[in-house]
Formats: C-alpha cells, sequence, structure tokens
C-alpha cells in the first residue's frame, strides 16, 4: 500500500509503432484506474533492447511513448511515468531473481519460443531471462495487481511463483501480484485477419491502425476491413470482422455491442464502416493533437522524467535494501 491505496504496476515497450489496440485495449482504461490504485507506468526500455535496436529510434520511440502516456490523460502528479533504464532498482533485483529461477521455468514461456524462432540470429541470453525482468518491473514496487493481456499471463504467473518462492525462504518481502483483468478493455484484432491480434508487428499496415495514422489512413483501412457475406449488422461469433469493428466503434464512442447493433439495424456495411473510422478518427485526432503540444513542452516532460524517475527510485529503493538484506549482502555503511 502507499498513500493508503493498492499499488497498480504496469508497462509498455517503446518498441513498433503503437496501434489503436494498445490504447483502446490498455491505456485507455489505465487512465480509469489513477484513482483507485496508487500507479506506476512504466516505459520498459530495458525490455527493449532483448531485441536488436537502433539507439536514436529507441531513445526517439521512448520519448514518444512517455508523450503519448501524458496525452492520453495520465497525469504525471497522480501516476509515476518513467523510464525503466533511470530506476537502477530494476537490473538489480533482476539479478537477484535470477538466481531463484529455473532454467526450465524459463524454457517452458511460450514468448521466448516465439520471439527465439523470429529472431534466430539473436538468441541472447536477456531474452531468455526476459521474464525474471518483468518480475522484477512488478515486486520491486510491491503491486499489487497488473493490467495485461492474456499473452502476459504466463509471465505474470512466473512472478507470483518467484514471489511466493522468495517469501516462503525469507519471510514476507513481495507482495504477491494479481492479474487485473480490466472490465471494459475491449481487445482489438486485426482488421485483415479478425483471428489475429492489432499487432504494431503485423507485417500488413492495413490490419493495424497507427495511433499517429492520419484520418485519410484511418478511413481507408477502416474501409477495407475485412467482414463477411452475411450482410447483416449482427455481433457474434460467426462474424468476427464485423464483430471486431463493433467493438472498436463501441470503445470509440463509449456504447454497447446492442446500442450499435440497433443504431445500425439495415444498415450496409460500407455505411458501418465509414461510421466506425469516424468514431476512430474522433479519438485519434484529438489524441494527436495533444501529443504535438506536448512534445512542444519540453521543459515540462523533462521534469517530469525527472521528478518521477526519483519517485521510482524511492519506492524502489525500499523494497531492494530489504531484499538485499534478505539474501545476505553487506549492509553498507554510511556516511
Ligand atoms: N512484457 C510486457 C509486454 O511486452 C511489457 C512489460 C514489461 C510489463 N514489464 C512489465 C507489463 C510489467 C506489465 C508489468 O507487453
Amino acid at each position: 500500500m502507499i498513500n493508503d491505496k493498492k499499488v497498480l504496476f504496469s508497462g509498455m515497450q517503446a518498441t513498433g509503432s503503437l496501434t489503436l489496440g494498445n490504447y483502446l485495449g490498455a491505456l485507455k482504461n489505465w487512465v480509469t484506474l489513477s484513482d483507485e490504485y496508487e500507479c506506476f507506468y512504466s516505459v520498459v526500455d530495458m525490455h527493449s533492447i532483448t531485441v536488436r535496436q537502433d539507439p536514436a529510434t529507441l531513445r526517439k520511440r521512448a520519448r514518444a511513448l512517455l508523450t503519448l502516456y501524458i496525452a492520453a490523460g495520465l497525469d504525471p502528479e497522480k501516476n509515476c511515468i518513467y523510464y525503466q533504464s533511470h530506476v537502477s532498482g530494476h537490473a538489480e533485483l533482476a539479478w537477484i531473481l535470477n538466481c531463484f529461477t529455473y532454467m526450465g521455468e524459463l524454457n517452458r514461456m511460450t514468448q521466448f519460443k516465439d520471439k527465439a524462432a523470429k529472431h534466430a540470429d539473436n538468441i541472447n541470453a536477456g531474452l531468455f531471462t526476459y521474464p525474471v525482468l518483468m518480475a522484477a518491473d512488478i515486486l520491486l514496487y510491491q503491486a499489487d495487481v497488473v493490467p495485461v493481456g492474456i499473452d502476459q499471463m504466463q509471465h505474470l504467473e512466473l512472478t507470483r511463483n518467484l514471489a511466493q518462492r522468495f517469501n516462503a525462504v525469507y519471510g514476507d518481502i513481495f507482495t504477491v501480484p494479481e492479474a487485473y483483468i480490466g472490465k471494459t478493455g475491449a481487445k482489438i484484432m486485426s482488421l485483415q485477419e479478425p483471428s489475429k491480434k492489432m499487432s504494431k508487428s503485423d507485417e500488413n499496415p492495413n490490419g493495424s491502425i497507427y495511433l499517429m495514422d492520419d484520418p485519410d489512413t484511418i478511413r481507408r483501412k477502416c474501409k477495407r476491413a475485412v467482414t463477411d457475406s452475411v450482410g447483416e449488422i449482427r455481433y457474434c461469433d460467426e462474424q468476427p470482422g464485423l464483430r471486431n469493428l463493433i467493438n472498436i466503434y463501441c470503445a470509440c464512442c463509449n456504447k454497447t455491442p446492442d446500442e450499435a447493433v440497433n443504431e445500425f439495424a439495415g444498415c450496409g456495411y460500407g455505411q458501418f464502416k465509414e461510421a466506425v473510422g469516424e468514431a476512430v478518427v474522433s479519438v485519434l485526432s484529438p489524441l494527436q493533437k495533444r501529443v504535438a503540444e506536448l512534445e512542444k513542452e519540453k521543459g515540462y516532460i523533462d521534469s517530469v522524467i525527472k521528478n518521477n524517475a526519483e519517485k521510482a527510485d524511492y519506492y524502489a529503493g525500499k523494497t531492494l535494501r530489504k531484499v538485499q538484506k534478505k539474501v545476505g549482502f553487506p549492509e553498507r555503511v554510511r556516511g
């Protein structure tokens, strides 16, 4: 608990261009959580280098992501928005947790297997121990809840196991975190292959709407979205493309699928797709404008980065000192 609130931790990688799915499925919901929880939202740049990055691009994207957090409505006075690499406790705790993690556990991680297959020329040890760094992120702040997508559940389960394993030896050191499954948080699928998640690494750019796409591109992608030959606006499993468009529409307009289906009863797909396009534009245009404004406020963003890194470091340090003492590292002589 911090300030009588439960602690929430989540993070995003600054690799690739963020999509509408990242926004509607994650970021938009994060904003609603900051009253209830003491929130830490990290730009996890240390995770990014498990895959080779161009340094200038990574730096630029990390800054853009941090700016986007604020533009999306996360108040940096209330939410700790910071770069993972600015708080050395992440690496320090990750090392200790590495020594409590079994090779077999990491070998079972499906994301490792996928990424190793994709980057066969660079299967580095960081890629292998990535889930341990993620566990360190979460445990460092004694997080109670972690909003994550299904694809990260296995990593969260490992985090819980590590916390319990450590606690079993050394006493109650870590809070054992729970997954936060959002009440709304639509899962947005690809516009071209509605059985696949909308992804920033999709090779087909028409499958994803990127947060920085201009209005015409957004409209065009919605218009070209894959639907079906039923020809009727219904919300059902048999029409996955349409269902995805309805989810997008509803998430943008804060409506329920029933309301959307009623609203467009008797309309053709073309007309509905146009409405979806407009709904997305009406959400993304103001967001893009806010990003552009914030990008000009260099001093302000810099101060957010500095202050929140200090805040994160303070809480991280508290946990780290406890852990270091428990495992037997010598106390530091002060003064
Ligand atoms: N691994 C997560 C992803 O790729 C990002 C992440 C890193 C994260 N550390 C985290 C998410 C801690 C939640 C909590 O999406």
